[in-house]
């Protein structure tokens, strides 16, 4: 009777960190440890793969109580020498010594199978990966539920839910002070953040990329409002929303890097020359949300959802369904392949469902 190796699986997380990434790795934990099998975690992404003693065993006991908490004890990293994506539809390659060089890191360690837990770049890494021959299973991250063929990713509802709140926390400041309050969200070339946080946390207008607006149709919507007896507005702006012919805003970060934001700034500024000459409103202020968005710990949703991930990716090992990505649809966690994940970007559809309920319970897009 032969008797089956243990198998040796090797994991990472990988990009911005999300709330849920350590759900998927106790998930994959104890869906492994119940077949016997080992797992090993790579430190700090992908750059993991290509030091000596970058990686840790990773246990039932070292994983305990983890689900609940946000980060990711494996560390990650949005840099290094694994980019396949740059800016808006740029491509990378890996270059071939790293690629030689995570080949012998994962051949030191008799890797049978990587699951790497990324959102639309580091997914396109692991596509990379695999097509030169390793054998990787993908996990969907991203607060900006930006990624295609997954209905969602775990991350975003944890950060719909930071939006909902602080926007519950700016209404009651902007009623006591007849203000208007503009809160910039993330989600990179996407909206789908602020649309379902606007409409969570109240909000009266939300801006989004998919649906550029004008200066003149948002002015009018705050003028309608106060007119109509309501001196306070809420406004949501993805930090990639557009005015209508106008560009994305990027701003100066750190190592001349540049990174989304400012539009907030822009749209108060613009607001205030429009509404108040003559005065109309009295004051208008702007909150950047920023990493707060990123952080803290899980909703029950992403505590969930990442479990079955990390559970579903154990499965694909074990069927030997390399270059799958898990992919959660219509209440189910299956596979599709790595490669349709990353083609393009999952954006909002402006004619969808989600925004004629936003538009029908009176929030303006400014369009
Ligand atoms: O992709 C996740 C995300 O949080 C975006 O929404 C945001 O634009 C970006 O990452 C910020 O990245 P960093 O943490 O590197 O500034």
């Amino acid at each position: 009777m032969s008797v089956e190796k243990q198998k040796i699986i090797g994991i990472l997380t990988s990009g911005g960190d999300c709330p849920g990434l350590n759900a998927v790795l106790r998930g994959v934990v104890c869906a492994a440890t119940n077949l016997g099998w080992k797992v090993i975690g790579f430190l700090d992404g992908y750059e993991g793969l290509l030091g000596k003693d970058t990686h840790m065993d990773l246990t039932l006991q070292n994983t305990e109580g983890v689900m609940q908490r946000g980060g990711t004890i494996l560390g990650t990293t949005n840099r290094g020498h694994f980019i396949s994506k740059t800016g808006q539809g740029g491509k990378a390659r890996i270059s071939s010594e790293v690629m030689e060089k995570t080949r012998a890191t994962l051949a030191r360690l008799n890797i049978d199978g990587l699951i790497t837990i990324g959102g639309d770049g580091s997914l396109a890494t692991s596509n990379q990966l695999y097509e030169s021959g390793i054998k990787v299973i993908g996990v969907p991250k991203t607060i900006d539920n930006d990624l295609e063929a997954t209905a969602m990713t775990f991350g975003f509802d944890s950060a719909v839910a930071c939006v909902a709140d602080a926007l519950d926390r700016l209404h009651t400041t902007a009623k006591a002070h007849k203000r208007v309050m503009i809160i910039e969200v993330m989600g990179r070339h996407a909206g789908w953040i602020a649309l379902y946080g606007g409409l969570a946390g109240g909000s009266d207008v939300i801006l989004i990329p998919e649906i550029p607006f004008s200066f003149d149709k948002l002015t009018a919507a705050v003028r309608k409002r106060f007119h109509e007896g309501y001196p306070s507005t809420l406004i949501v702006v993805a930090e990639g929303a557009t005015s209508r012919g106008g560009r994305e805003q990027y701003r100066a970060a750190a190592a001349g890097e540049y990174r989304l934001g400012g539009v907030g700034d822009t749209v108060a500024r613009e607001l205030d020359h429009r509404l108040n000459k003559p005065k109309l409103v009295k004051e208008i202020r702007t909150c950047v949300l920023g990493h707060l968005q990123r952080g803290g710990d899980p909703t029950t949703l992403d505590r969930i959802l990442g479990t079955r991930f990390g559970v579903k990716a154990v499965d694909l090992i074990a069927e030997e369904k390399f270059g799958q990505m898990v992919s959660y649809q219509n209440y189910q966690i299956l596979s599709v392949p790595i490669a349709s994940a990353v083609r393009r970007l999952k954006t909002v559809p402006p004619e969808s469902q989600m925004v004629e309920t936003c538009r029908a319970v009176g929030i303006s897009f400014g369009d």
